[in-house]
Order: structure tokens, then sequence, then C-alpha cells
């Protein structure tokens, strides 16, 4: 939600911020803004709808000169997306410009209290509300601006991630957040303020990462200072990020989702380095065997997530009930944190997210920790607040994962749940050796099968174009593939706007049946486990209603590949694994049906990559 970038250096600072709007541009892409401040010590701010593009476009004839600026990418909460709406925002005297991502949520009783001082509004956004109040305060009150920063942000409920430059102090910027994430930058001689490291790691590797209620001020370049919001000082953590700027590029890929969908043996390779020894004979993460006390001592695990995450928590209930023995439940996060769930000390309580921001998943974690229950997190951005709020996690290590829809982050969390039902049962005693060795040695040659199930990509590519004529779809799997099959028809909606459910098979005839005719699409995973028999049954339901099957098999299949339309034949490994394997070519399904309906596969529409709001 919202990418934030800011300047001070000796550069111009307008290539800097434009070209971090472009990598924060999955945050979200509904307008684009940038305020600089130039020699004459003019505050220019220039903002419009759309795409950062068009904000190129936009300032092209205009003074985008000066070495300190910030600049913001929206994804709309409040107020529709529109150039009144886009960020920067002016206060009344103009002397004020500042961007934000979050939600004020008190903002209306902000507003009423502002507007009753003759204070008016040019846009409907909760953010204005905030920049009239910093200037308000600072003027009412005769104070800095950090000053009056620190007593309007007292004023404020809710969440934020703000930055604030002042037309007469071109030697600062004043960053602030709550909630929502901010990264410093330490150059040589400039400093950077970022929602995420990625516009950062091509100047430095040196970040901090602000803690809520942190205040940075950024001065002339050269010095950090942070406090809180009593002016208390605080000495920063300074970090060194590792990004490959590779990651952050297409690569030759028509879109940053089919470059991640192609990753995913590479990153599985990586996930499991250090964690799998070579020979695929032992598997260890190091965070289980730290905590294995607690994890021992453990009655009950809860996994709280959403979206794609949420459905590799599925995955990850059946490996640990499986392996390990011990109940798990699997939670919305956005449901759990506010229906007062029980929770004690005994539970562990595992949160997954990709971003490692989602805020509801972080609100169940704050959430669970002050019930006394352990937090093991499973996540993907390096230092983001989900990892620095948990016990203990395990990074998924598939790299930054750019677009919207979640691919290579799915297969990276289904493999470390599996590291760590593993770890954990073998400490336990609830899996004898061969069965041991089985998974990890099937676990090892993943990524083989994958580069294997990759290959399929022109022929899926050519399937696709038989089916943009649908405006539903079904996707049916049992066992381990219920999971997959939900996340096969998340992938579809998201990017290509077609309406896709995913059920577990067997419950076609309690309703959903009702659905199929010879129009509907039913994307059924087939392969060969121990509920093969009763899958096909299903098949079977679906072909006597006339319903179109793509079944998801594995080769040699010779029972399913006859009834189906149409067949995607995939390596076999073992049933525990199977979705490491069967999800791929239904990423590859989604991607081509949305490629071929013209849609913007890496942007969808009213989506951002990292919902920092809840
Ligand atoms: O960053 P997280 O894993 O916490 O994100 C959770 C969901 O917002 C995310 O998985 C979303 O559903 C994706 N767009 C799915 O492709």
């Amino acid at each position: 939600m919202c990418g934030i970038v800011g300047y001070i250096g000796s550069k111009p600072a307008y290539p800097i911020l434009v070209k971090g709007l472009k990598r924060l541009e999955y945050r979200g892409y509904d307008s684009a803004g940038v305020a600089l401040i130039d020699d004459n010590q003019q505050l220019n701010v220039y903002k419009t709808k759309g795409k950062v593009s068009e904000l190129e476009n936009f300032v092209i004839q205009k003074n985008i000169s000066g070495n300190i600026g910030i600049a913001h990418t929206r994804w709309a909460t409040h107020g529709e997306p529109c150039s009144e709406n886009a960020h920067p925002h002016f206060s009344s005297s103009e002397s004020l410009a500042l961007i934000h991502n979050g939600i004020i949520e008190n903002y209306a009783v902000l507003k009423e209290k502002l507007q009753a001082k003759g204070y008016v509004f040019k846009s409907s956004t909760d953010t204005e509300v905030l920049v009239q109040l910093i200037e308000y305060i600072k003027i009412t009150n005769n104070l800095d601006l950090l000053t009056a920063v620190q007593l309007a942000l007292q004023e404020v409920i809710g969440a934020y991630a703000i930055a604030v430059i002042e037309k007469n102090h071109p030697e600062q910027i004043i960053a602030a957040r709550k909630s929502s994430p901010l990264v410093v930058g330490i150059g040589d001689g400039e400093l950077f303020l970022a929602s995420d490291a990625t516009p950062i790691v091509e100047y430095t590797d040196k970040v901090v990462y602000l803690n809520d209620e942190e205040i940075a001020v950024l001065s002339n370049g050269t010095e950090l200072k942070v406090v809180n919001l009593h002016n208390a000082e605080i000495t920063p953590d300074v970090k060194t990020v590792v990004m490959n700027l590779g990651q952050l590029e297409k690569g030759g890929y028509s879109h940053f989702m089919l470059k991640e969908i192609f990753e995913q043996p590479d990153c599985i390779h990586d996930c499991m380095r250090g964690r799998v020894n070579v020979e695929g004979t032992n598997v260890a993460l190091s965070a289980v065997i730290d905590h294995k006390e607690v994890m021992l001592r453990a009655k009950r695990f809860i996994i709280v997530a959403c979206g794609t995450s949420w459905h590799a928590a599925l995955i990850g209930k059946q490996l640990i009930e499986n392996f390990c023995r011990i109940p798990v439940e699997v939670e919305y996060a956005s449901e759990f944190r506010y229906r007062n769930p029980v929770i004690n000390n005994e539970d562990v309580v595992i949160a997954i997210s990709q971003s490692g921001e989602t805020a509801d998943t972080l609100a169940a974690v704050e959430l669970a920790k002050s019930k006394g229950a352990f937090i093991y997190g499973i996540c993907n951005a390096i230092g983001s607040s989900i990892p620095r709020a948990t016990n203990t996690g395990s990074y998924i290590h598939v790299g930054p994962e750019i677009g919207v829809a979640s691919t290579k982050a799915f297969t990276g969390q289904v493999t470390v749940l599996t590291m760590l039902a593993l770890t954990l049962a073998k400490e336990k005693g609830t899996i004898n050796q061969e069965d041991f060795l089985e998974v990890v040695g099937e676990l090892n040659s993943i990524p083989e099968k994958m580069k294997e199930v990759l290959l399929l990509n022109d022929k899926i590519a050519e399937l696709s174009k038989i089916f943009t004529y649908a405006h539903n779809f079904i996707y049916l799997g049992r066992g381990y593939s219920y999971p997959v099959a939900l996340e096969g028809a998340l992938k579809l909606k998201e990017i290509s706007y077609i309406h896709a459910e995913g059920y577990p098979a067997a419950e076609m005839k309690h309703g959903p049946i009702a659905l199929v005719d010879a129009e509907m699409p039913v994307v059924v995973i087939a392969t060969h486990n121990a509920l093969y028999e009763k899958v096909l049954s299903n098949i079977q339901e679906i072909k006597a209603r006339k319903g179109k099957v793509i079944a998801v098999v594995n080769k040699g299949d010779t029972i399913i590949s006859k009834i189906a339309d149409i067949c995607i034949e995939l390596p076999s490994t073992i049933e525990c694994l199977d979705p490491l394997i069967t999800t791929v070519p239904l990423q590859m399904l989604a991607y081509h049906i949305a490629v071929c309906k013209g849609m913007d596969v890496d942007q969808p529409r009213n989506l951002a990559k990292s919902v920092t709001v809840e």
C-alpha cells in the first residue's frame, strides 16, 4: 500500500525519486506525485492520477530541480484515485508538503477541529488532515517542524509512515512511522528514505529500519538523528542489506510474474540451502532447533496469514499434523485479531507473510504475543515488521517478489513449512527414519522436477487461448491439493478478473455442482495419490454435467487422462510435496489467460502487493 521515497544529498533528487517510485510501484499505482525544493527555496509539488510513467509525462517542461525531495505512489484508502487526492499534500500556506502510507483513523474528528479554525481542504484524504494539523500546531505554538510533527502524531490514531519537507528548510526531511514500514538509507553524503530497501540498494547497503513511533530527521544528506514522539534520542541500528539488483528487474521476461514463476527452481534451492544437506538425507531448520523446548512443549500450533500465505498455511497444517502429531489451527489473521481468540503460553503461533508487513498478520502477532504465545515468523522480506515482531522464524529466501500475484513466495513458504515439520518431527520422534529420508530426498529433487514443469509453459500458453471466453472457473482438489485449488483460483481471479472458486472436490455435490454446464471450465488436481479414485469419481460427476475438465495429472496417467478434456502432465512426487509441483501449472494458466485477455498482470486493478492497512 502506497510507496514512499525521499532523497537529500548533492545530486538532483528527481531522477532518484522517480526511479525509486518505479521500484515501489508494486505497492500501489493509482496516482503518483513528487515534492521538490529548488535552489530558490521554491517548494514544487507535481502529482497526477495514474502510474509513475504518467507523472513523468506530467512533469515534462516543469521545474524539477532540487537536491531534496519526497515522492509517493498511491493505493487509495480515503478518496478516489485522482490528482487532488494524490500525494504529496500541501499545508494551507503551501510551506509544508507531506506524503503518507497508512490510515489516520481519527481523521474526521481532526478535520472538523481544523475546519472550525478556518482550515479549508482540497482533497478527501486523511493525509491532508495530517499536514494541516502539523502546520496548525507549528504556527499556533511557533514551533520548529520536528516538534510540531511530534505533537501532531501524539494526536493521531492509526497507522502511518510519513515524510514531510518544509519550504524554508531545504536542509531536512522529517519522517516517522507507526505500523507502516519506513527505511532510511545512509549513503556517502546522501540520505534516502523508502517504504522498503528496494529503491535504496543501488546507492547504499547501509540501512536503518525505523521502529514504531520513531521519527527520523535526515539533515544535509549527512546527519541522521532518530528520536521518539517525546524527543528522546534513539541510537539508529544500522544494518547491511544484501540485494542483487537483477532481482529487481524483469531480466528479459515480459512480466515480473512470469519471471518469478520461472525463478522457482532456484528459489526452492536457495530456500533449502544450509537447511537440507546436499545428499538430501537430513534437514534442520535452525530456528526450530534453537527453540526446540518451546516447540516440543507446544500443545497446539495456530497459523495466521492472509491470501496466498493463508493457502500455504493450510498445507502447513497438514504437514505439521501428519509428521508432528500436533493439532494445528489455521486462521485468517484479519478474523483472528478481532475475535478474542483463546491463546495461551502453551501455543506456538506461526505467522506467514511474504511482505512481512501485512497489517492484519502483524496485528495477529501482537495479539498472540500479548497473550503469552511463542511466535514463529515465516517471511520473505528481510528486516520487515513481522520478522522483527516475532520470537524467532525462518526466512524463505526467495528474493524480492515484485508481481502482485504471489508465486515463488507460496512455494517458498510451503518449502519452509515442510522443513519445519520435518525438523520438529525428528526432534519429537514422530516420524520414522525411512519416511524422513523419503521426504527429505524428494524435497531435494523438487527444483529439478519444477524445471520439468516449466517446460510446459508453451503448451499452457496455447491452451489458455481456449478459455479467455470464460466468466467463471472452478478449481478442485482434495487433501494436500485442496489448498492448491484455492490458490489456483485466487491467481486466476486476481490477474484475469475471471470469477474463480476453489473447493474440496467432494464438496461439489453439496451445492457448487449446480453451476456446472458445458461452458464451465473445471480445473481438477488429480495427481496419483491416496485420493486418486475419489477424485476420479468427482471428475465423472462433472463430465456427466458436460463440464470442461482440465485435469492436472501425473505423467503416464491412463485413466483420468482418458476422460478429461485437457490434461496437464506433471512429474510425480510424494503426496505431501505435490503442492510444490501442482501449483506451478496453475500459476502459468492464470498468467497466460490474463495475458491473452490483455490484462495488466503485474499490477492488477484495485490490488497492491503489500497490504499495510487493515
Ligand atoms: O505479504 P503477505 O504474504 O502477508 O500478503 C498476503 C496477501 O495479501 C497476498 O498473498 C495476496 O493474497 C496476493 N496478492 C496473492 O497473490
